[in-house]
């Protein structure tokens, strides 16, 4: 009895500690009862919630720990030109306690800079004492380039087998994707994921951290399965991705350095600027034809 009675203990810890895993982050550590954390630095630790996306700020973090002690973060990268673009954009960032983004960052140096919410740089590199306001990133564009297949994609089921991907995988509400367009020819498919430009709950970088990991090096998930697609049940997988990032705010670098191998491209929010102008524009005609209409009622009276 008593031997019986310790098997089904063990049979339990085991059903709980294999219970006991993050989801969502593949490097973390959990322990009884389920409490699952990243090693952040050599003395900090964050404890997660593994049914959500782990905030970039911190995943960044973990990574330059883990780059500093060899735990081969970015060794099973692809070697080739993609891997670039990925490398060049890390950092050790400072996190807000909530895993958001400080708007300066300065990588443990005196040479600090300026990041919108998705912690990539939007300013020059200056010195420690610049100041930097906060900006938020509040559409994403992920340019995305699919292998090969062998039946051609239906273009009217993609946006339905994207929600379902975006939103199975990272948690993304449907209602955030707002445009998808395909060119057949370049295998090319461009999603745009847009927010309300007051909206500061919902957090965009989770989503491209992860697709960006997924797609040009291995995913954060512990299951580690790849990202595919799933248009009428074909299965479609990715060969490269570019996001792009657009703030409430316009970056203030100076054009050249925008090409210099950053982690992404920032969008001159030139609609904004445009849309400003027009509505100056109108503003000033509507204030000419009030001031005409009053100039012509003068001259009535006075004639
Ligand atoms: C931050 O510092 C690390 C080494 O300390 C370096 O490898 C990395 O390129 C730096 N990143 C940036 C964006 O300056
Ligand atoms: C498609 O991908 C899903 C998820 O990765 C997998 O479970 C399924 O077996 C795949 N189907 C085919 C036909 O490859």
């Amino acid at each position: 009895m008593k031997v019986l009675v310790a098997l089904f203990v063990v049979a339990l810890v085991d059903v709980v500690t294999s219970q006991c895993a993050c989801k969502t982050m593949k490097w973390a550590n959990c322990e009884e009862p389920c409490s699952c954390s990243l090693t952040l630095t050599e003395s900090s630790k964050q404890t997660l919630d593994c049914s959500k996306l782990v905030p970039k700020c911190f995943l960044m973090k973990a990574e330059m720990y883990r780059a500093r002690h060899n735990l081969g973060t970015r060794k099973t990268g692809k070697p080739d030109e993609n891997a670039f673009v990925d490398n060049d954009g890390i950092y050790d960032p400072e996190c807000e306690s909530d895993g958001k983004f400080k708007a300066v960052q300065c990588n443990n140096t005196e040479v600090c800079w300026c990041v919108n919410s998705a912690g990539v740089r939007r300013s020059d590199k200056k010195d420690k004492n610049i100041k930097c306001e906060p900006a938020e990133t509040y559409w994403v564009r992920a340019e995305m380039m699919h292998k090969s297949v062998d039946v051609p994609i239906d273009v009217a089921n993609l946006r339905t087998g994207i929600e379902n991907a975006l939103q199975q995988r990272y948690f993304l509400d449907k209602k955030f994707v707002s445009e998808v367009q395909y060119d057949k020819d370049a295998r090319l498919i461009v999603v745009d994921v847009k927010k309300d430009e007051t909206d500061r709950t919902t957090d965009l970088s989770l989503m491209t951290y992860y697709l960006e990991k997924d797609i040009k090096v291995k995913p954060l998930f512990s299951d580690e399965k790849p990202f595919v697609l799933s248009i009428q049940g074909k299965n479609v997988t990715m060969e490269n991705v570019l996001i792009y990032y657009v703030d409430d705010k316009a970056p203030t670098f100076t054009m050249q350095k925008l090409t210099g191998g950053i982690i992404a491209v920032i969008v001159v929010v030139s609609l904004i600027v445009i849309g400003g102008f027009l509505v100056l524009f109108f503003l000033a005609r509507r204030q000419k034809a009030h001031y005409s209409k009053a100039q012509a009622r003068e001259m009535e009276t006075i004639s």
